[in-house]
């Protein structure tokens, strides 16, 4: 059986998990003379098939930005394949297998696919030749990640997410692996200490918490579409198939499940808090907080929340932005989180079979939150002001185009679908 895979990556759950789509890259995006012409296409690839990213990504320094840009149109391109439902089993796992190998060659494309982002698999060859004009760091990382993602998805593309450990693995091969692969980008650029890209365990959860959370948010939309993420060990316990949570007399038995999927995800956050503790830089502090506190937000919106089963839950929008804006040094960013625990709190009930669990969770997040706001005075000095002041235009241009295009938004999905 084929079985659809989204890859909800890091770097879209600005738009994802808001729900709404930030910018309009082509203000974002000036034509750069110093650009060669394949990497200008790169950036109109990268563009194309994510306004959102596009405009995110710029707040990234120029040789950084230009490997995030390759491994994220690399990645669209792993995705793009694992995606096309024409493509046979027997081709496409020796393709996902492979496909860091294409990195090298000049001339491999692929003209057959039927999805929407086809252009990065055509063109691949623009994609690929830029890549080989990164340093070989850069290469190095972006060509690994590129190899244990597709061997990953090879691997899940004929089974069901099982146990929790499974569900786990998933979400480190689609997401996890972006989060160390860019983790080690930080690091080859010295903008980042070392250890940053050292570190899997913490990338890791960076990646798993987003990738948990889009999951559990989704699950109306994935399941009718066929699609199935929430591990079975969960929803084995509280109903016979998946798709019943969804029937109103099943709501108490759904929202159990859904309690107990995310407080499996809150004990991702103190890592969270540890990665982003270390950072040093500016430009990727903005990068790599933003997602995470919307993915807050979106979690404790969830909790307890019957919506989830009956549509679309989202962050209001003026939530995002002031989330986008604030989150730009350590203490607001513990500030941030230490506010959704604690309303998530608020929301446990006396009855919920996962309440122990959530409680003590809640209580390890407090706790962490606390422990690291006494050595965060000492680094936030040698934050430019430059940077925060382009995060504020940044924040400020999203609310512009938020209210001008918010409607307009809802249509143009940039990775709603397969
Ligand atoms: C970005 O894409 C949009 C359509 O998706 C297009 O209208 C715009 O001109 C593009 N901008 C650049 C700089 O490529
Ligand atoms: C962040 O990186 C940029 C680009 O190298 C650099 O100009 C800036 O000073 C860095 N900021 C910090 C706080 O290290
Ligand atoms: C951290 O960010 C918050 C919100 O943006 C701001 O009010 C606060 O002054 C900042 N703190 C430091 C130490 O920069």
């Amino acid at each position: 059986m084929f079985h659809v895979f989204v890859l909800k990556i890091f770097f879209l759950q600005y738009h994802r998990l808001a729900g709404h789509e930030f910018s309009r890259p082509s203000r974002c995006l000036p034509p750069d003379e110093s650009m060669t012409e394949s990497l200008r296409t790169c950036y109109l690839y990268l563009n194309q098939t994510s306004r959102s990213f596009a405009a995110v990504i710029q707040a990234l320094d120029g040789e950084l930005r230009h490997a995030v840009c390759i491994f994220y149109l690399v990645l669209r391109a792993l995705d793009t394949v694992e995606d096309d439902m024409t493509i046979p089993l027997d081709k496409k796992v020796p393709m996902l297998n492979d496909f860091h190998t294409f990195l090298y060659q000049d001339e491999w494309c692929f003209t057959e696919s039927q999805e929407k982002d086809r252009q990065v698999l055509e063109d691949f060859p623009t994609i690929s030749l830029e890549f080989r004009n990164l340093a070989q760091e850069y290469r190095d990382v972006i060509s690994d990640i590129c190899h244990r993602m597709g061997v990953g998805m090879a691997e899940f593309l004929e089974k069901k997410v099982g146990s929790m450990k499974e569900w786990d693995q998933y979400c480190h091969y689609v997401a996890g692996l972006v989060g160390i692969g860019l983790s080690r980008l930080f690091s080859a650029s010295q903008l980042e200490d070392p250890e940053v890209g050292r570190d899997t365990e913490l990338a890791n959860s960076m990646g798993l918490f987003l990738q948990k959370t889009n999951i559990i948010r989704d699950y109306l939309e994935d399941t009718q579409e066929g699609r199935a993420f929430w591990p079975r060990e969960a929803w084995s316990q509280f109903a016979g198939r998946l798709e019943d949570l969804a029937q109103p007399e099943k709501l108490e038995s759904a929202l159990s499940c859904l309690n107990l999927l995310v407080t499996d995800a809150l004990h991702h956050v103190p890592d969270v808090i540890a990665y982003l503790s270390r950072l040093r830089n500016q430009s990727v502090f903005n990068f790599c907080a933003i997602p995470q506190v919307m993915a807050i937000a979106t979690l404790s919106t969830c909790y307890n929340n019957p919506m989830v089963f009956q549509g679309v839950v989202k962050i209001r929008k003026g939530q995002a932005v002031t989330l986008m804006m604030e989150a730009t040094n350590m203490s607001a960013v513990q500030t941030i989180i230490a506010q959704y625990s604690q309303e998530i709190l608020h929301k446990v009930s006396l009855t919920d079979p996962s309440r122990e669990k959530t409680l003590h969770i809640l209580a390890v997040i407090r706790e962490k939150s606390a422990l690291s706001q006494s050595s965060l005075r000492s680094r936030t000095h040698h934050l430019s002001p430059m940077y925060l002041s382009a995060a504020m235009v940044l924040a400020a241009l999203s609310w512009q185009y938020l209210s001008t295009t918010a409607a307009q938004a809802q249509g143009t999905s940039d990775m709603q679908g397969p």
